[in-house]
């Protein structure tokens, strides 16, 4: 099977129905990328495909050939973050961390379609990424500021 991964063409050699997720992660290395619920149901393991965000627990890898895969890893760069990767560090986003590779990613889906979001469209857009920290003030104010 062939997979775009962050710009790079990967091949690998699993079942077309093996989870994107472990894909990523145990086949590729790529482990920004989180397991939480392996069921839907937290978004720690949001990625991109073609730039709209999945859940990658429930997606067999079968379905992202022939997509662009984009992880947190490939969002930005260490010398040119991507505005959002820059506001969670500036508010301090972050505090066990775990979930957070996911939220960024619901939220560049977000801003992409939504480019100056309102605190109700943050709200509708994050509800299924949770954060067991309760870091959800300090999302909400990152939105805000990468969208200027
Ligand atoms: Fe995929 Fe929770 S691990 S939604």
């Amino acid at each position: 099977m062939r997979l775009n991964v962050n710009g790079t063409p990967r091949e690998i050699d699993v079942e077309e129905d093996m989870p994107l997720l472990w894909v990523l992660r145990d086949e590729l290395g790529i482990t920004g990328v989180k397991y939480g619920c392996g069921a839907g149901l937290c978004g720690a393991c949001t990625v991109h495909l073609d730039g709209v965000a999945v859940r990658s627990c429930q997606t067999f890898a079968a379905d992202a050939e022939g997509t662009e895969i984009t992880t947190i890893e490939g969002l930005g760069t260490p010398e040119a973050l991507h505005a959002l990767q820059a506001a969670w560090i500036a508010h301090q986003v972050a505090q066990c961390g775990y979930c957070q590779s996911g939220q960024i990613m619901q939220a560049a889906d977000l801003l992409s379609t939504t480019p100056a979001p309102t605190d109700a469209d943050i709200d509708a857009a994050m509800s299924g990424n949770l954060c067991r920290c309760g870091t959800y003030p300090r999302i909400r104010a990152a939105i805000h500021d990468a969208a200027r």
